[in-house]
């Protein structure tokens, strides 16, 4: 039976994914070029700078070294923007009601996060206290589809990947998660998540109880 869960942020916890969007677009939009929230699905989960080389190629847009260099810079700092107006109100619904059904139910949590940022979007919207394990980009080498930060988060909660369910927004993030061995349950459109064990759309679709039911068949 699984023991833990660990949570990706941005998409999953907190409504973060459309900033990294709106910080991207205003960058495509100086550009002049065309840059849509379908085509945002490649770049969720990915670091920064895989997700500036993923948008160039999906962009068609050149850079030298030294603009790539401002273009990271800018990307962050207009997502920290973002950051700065954050309030636990950008928790997404039906997350703390899961968070606390887990807890209740003795399963530990953590969150495993490609974001340098994670750290403070946590503590913006007030959801540090409910994690025993956070294991952020700044602490990875390889991230998504990488499974190292996921591997990572369950070396500190001392339990082995089959033991812990991983809940994933990101095509790369799911492959991380089963990349490393885990049960894994995206949150979010069916077509782009569908290798996971289990789809939902979201948490507020799903009440704790109903979701501890379909969690607990998948670790049978
Ligand atoms: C998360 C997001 C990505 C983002 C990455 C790096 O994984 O899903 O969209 O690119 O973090 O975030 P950072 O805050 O370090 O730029
Ligand atoms: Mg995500």
């Amino acid at each position: 039976f699984f023991q833990a869960c660990i949570f990706d942020l941005d998409g999953v916890l907190v409504n973060t994914a459309h900033y990294h969007f709106l910080s991207w677009k205003q960058i495509t939009n100086r550009w002049k070029v065309t840059f849509t929230e379908q085509d945002n699905e490649s770049l969720k989960g990915l670091s920064r700078e895989d997700s500036l080389s993923r948008l160039l190629h999906i962009t068609g847009k050149q850079l030298t070294p030294a603009e790539r260099e401002q273009a990271l810079i800018e990307k962050n700092e207009l997502f920290r923007q973002y950051l700065t107006q954050m309030t636990p109100d950008d928790v997404l619904p039906g997350v703390t009601a899961c968070l606390r059904f887990l807890k209740e139910n003795h399963i530990r949590l953590a969150v495993a996060s490609s974001s340098k940022n994670a750290r403070m979007v946590l503590q913006k919207t007030e959801l540090t206290p409910w994690f025993d394990v956070i294991v952020d980009g700044t602490e990875i080498e390889k991230a998504k589809p990488d499974p190292e930060v996921f591997l990572k988060a369950a070396a500190r909660l001392n339990i082995q990947p089959h033991q812990a369910i991983v809940f994933e927004d990101a095509k790369a993030g799911v492959e991380a998660a089963l990349a490393g061995g885990f049960c894994c349950v995206g949150v979010g459109q069916a077509d782009i998540l569908q290798q996971a064990h289990l789809i939902i759309p979201d948490f507020a679709s799903i009440s704790p109880s109903d979701l501890w039911i379909s969690l607990s068949g998948l670790s049978a």
